[in-house]
């Protein structure tokens, strides 16, 4: 058993190919803390479900460690890890009912009988259920499956529960339900949670921290705040939230600021993030809500000409797409409690916005 000051889980050096030739994890160094609600999001093969079976035991790293609890487990077969599973078809037993699912985990454990009940009536409360233990899981509509499911992970008690792509068959309403739900099932029982999923918006509402993969290989591990705010490479940068990009040239770097030139179009003043040396192309990336329409002359350090090429009237606010420095898709999201100024397409503008919310990233 590891000590208290051990991270939970430990991947040192994690690689895996399953052809011999192509790593599909690069070379993966992650710790994860008791408690912790951590999730991997990246596209589709980004080695996010291969990361999650190591840990779980049902592949076997090609090279580097996997150690739980202290305990270095990557031959251990699965059934002694003690680690509960979600997946995103619930893999639910058809021909038994929902509290035989739920007690399965428990027999196979050996847990005595009395003691099995209890434990599943506990589940079935916990995700709002306790109407259903005698429904096979057809007569169960998908939500309810995947609560049975949930619950099933859940009701031996494990340390670490892991869920790949839990909510993927689930519609968008009850998808941000069931996030809700688990979010505070998680506070609520204190689990240590790794949650797979290529929803960002799910893992910005869900997670302590969010590690960003992409071609196996972790490319920002942060809280959802800073991926948002502080992303550190153009990839973060362009797959969480929406994002403008401005390619252009390093002009000077001095310390905390930097001036950009976008060739033809001016001069931007940014802050260097991950750029080389003056000269080397670099992409800029500036979040629409950080922009600004018509502001007082001198307001910002960057003030642009822009053109107004369409407005979408969306509730809460306005999405202005403007030209402006040569990229005619760039999006500036305009809140309607500000009072909108009122703008038609084609019409001339000036738009600004501060040095610190332009990060010069690697060119993209
Ligand atoms: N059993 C396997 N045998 C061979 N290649 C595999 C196997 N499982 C996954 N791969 C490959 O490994 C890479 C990573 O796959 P993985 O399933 O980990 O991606 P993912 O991030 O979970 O993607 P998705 O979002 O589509 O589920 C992909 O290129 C995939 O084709
Ligand atoms: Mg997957």
């Amino acid at each position: 058993m590891g000590t208290t000051n051990d991270p939970f889980v430990a991947f040192t050096d994690v690689q895996k190919t399953y052809d011999g030739e192509t790593l599909v994890v690069k070379n993966l160094n992650l710790t994860i803390e008791r408690g912790e609600f951590l999730t991997l999001l990246g596209p589709s093969g980004s080695g996010k479900t291969t990361t999650l079976m190591m840990l779980a035991g049902f592949e076997v790293p090609t090279h580097g460690r996997i150690t739980l609890d202290g305990v270095e487990i990557n031959n251990m077969a699965p059934h002694k890890r003690n680690i509960g599973m979600v997946f995103q078809n619930y893999a639910l037993f058809p021909h038994m009912t929902v509290d035989e699912n739920l007690a399965f985990p428990l027999m196979v454990r050996k847990v005595a009988k009395d003691e099995v009940a209890k434990k599943v009536a506990r589940a079935l409360d916990m995700v709002q259920m306790p109407q259903m233990a005698k429904r096979r899981p057809g007569q169960l509509s998908g939500g309810q499956q995947q609560r049975v499911a949930l619950a099933r992970a859940l009701v031996f008690d494990p340390k670490l529960v892991l869920m790949d792509e839990p909510l993927g068959a689930l519609d968008k309403q009850l998808r941000e339900h069931m996030q809700i739900e688990i979010k505070h099932i998680h506070e609520r029982l204190g689990v240590t949670v790794v949650y797979v999923t290529h929803d960002q918006s799910e893992a910005l509402t869900m997670s302590d921290r969010v590690a960003v993969f992409n071609d196996g290989i972790i490319q920002q591990l942060a809280k959802p705040s800073a991926l948002y705010e502080q992303p550190e490479n153009s990839f973060v940068a362009q797959f969480i939230g929406e994002n403008n990009r401005l390619n252009g040239k390093i002009a000077s770097v001095n310390g905390t600021a930097c001036g950009v030139e976008i060739p033809n179009f001016g001069m931007v003043s940014a802050i260097p993030i991950s750029v080389q040396s003056v000269g080397s192309p670099t992409t800029l990336s500036l979040r629409p809500e950080r922009v600004r329409i018509n502001p007082e002359s001198g307001a910002y350090a960057n003030q642009f000409d822009a053109e107004v090429q369409e407005l979408i009237y969306l509730g809460d606010h306005t999405r202005c797409r403007v030209s402006v420095l040569g990229n005619a898709n760039f999006i500036i999201k305009v809140a309607n409690a500000e009072g909108v100024p009122s703008l038609s397409p084609g019409q001339k503008v000036r738009v600004g916005w501060k040095p610190e919310d332009c990060r010069a990233l690697d060119a993209y």
